[in-house]
């Protein structure tokens, strides 16, 4: 198969973004792959070593992931998709700073460290598909876990502004905003989940929306329903 197209999947060690990573190598893409722990980088490599070019990469080193971000572009040969997945969070009840601020680091500092770089490189190609996995949770304060919902918040704000400074700039950037309900990973903590989705379903949505283009997607799509119900919640508060 001759693979045109080039993306980046960013957090694909484990979770939905492994399995998306898989997804993708079947729809003929060429993929960049990255996350912390390369043994779980190199098993996915070992799955299919023609396609998948890994890089072990802490995206909360900030200056290391923009030059790393660049050799994996130069290594693909170009880059059509990049796919933003890593994130962190934990149950943080008696506000320990330390716990606060490492999901801060990973999900504000180096979310906003890679999702301008990717602006930036689409914005230089006059073409490009940004798509970021966010959260249902960003719809709503958390008072168990308060600095994962207001990061999540700030990433659906970040990327509805990048939305509108490729349309002032008439830009032909495509930026989908992809918010799961519970998925059926280690990231899916606490008591009190409910419609909770396989790693497999949720991912075969995402590609589908990423596939259609789409502005904002809920996973699965019934969480829609959620969403709708806590923007109510919020005009009431
Ligand atoms: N599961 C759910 O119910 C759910 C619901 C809504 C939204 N989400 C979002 O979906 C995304 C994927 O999560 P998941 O459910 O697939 O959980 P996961 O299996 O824990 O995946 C998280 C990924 O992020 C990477 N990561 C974390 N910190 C990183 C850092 N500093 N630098 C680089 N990579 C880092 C991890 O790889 P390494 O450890 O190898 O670096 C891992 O591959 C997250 O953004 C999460 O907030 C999940």
């Amino acid at each position: 198969m001759l693979r045109n197209e080039k993306a980046i999947v960013i957090g694909a060690s484990s979770g939905i973004v492994r399995e998306l990573a898989l997804l993708l190598a079947a729809e003929g893409y060429y993929l960049g792959i990255t996350g912390r722990r390369l043994e779980l980088l190199t098993e996915l490599l070992s799955k299919n070593p023609e396609v998948f070019v890994p890089e072990q990469m802490d995206n909360t080193n900030l200056e290391d992931t923009v030059s790393q971000l660049n050799e994996l572009v130069s290594k693909l040969g170009g880059l059509d998709l990049l796919m933003l997945s890593s994130g962190t969070g934990d149950i943080n009840e008696m506000l320990n700073f330390e716990v606060g601020k490492r999901t801060i680091d990973t999900n504000v500092s180096g979310f906003t460290n890679i999702v301008d770089w990717a602006y930036q490189f689409f914005k230089n190609q006059n073409s490009g598909h940004l798509v970021a996995i966010t959260s249902i949770a960003g719809l709503r304060g958390n008072g168990s876990a308060p600095a994962y919902n207001a990061t999540k918040a700030f990433q659906i704000n970040y990327l509805e502004g990048l939305r509108q400074k490729a349309y002032k700039q008439k830009i032909s950037i495509i930026i989908t905003d992809i918010r799961p309900g519970f998925v059926d990973t280690d990231m899916a903590k606490g008591d009190g989940k409910f419609w909770v989705s396989t790693v497999e379903k949720a991912s075969r949505q995402i590609v589908k929306a990423t596939r259609n283009k789409k502005k904002i997607a809920y996973i699965t799509k019934r969480w829609g329903i959620i969403a709708l119900i806590l923007r109510v919640l919020h005009f009431y508060d």
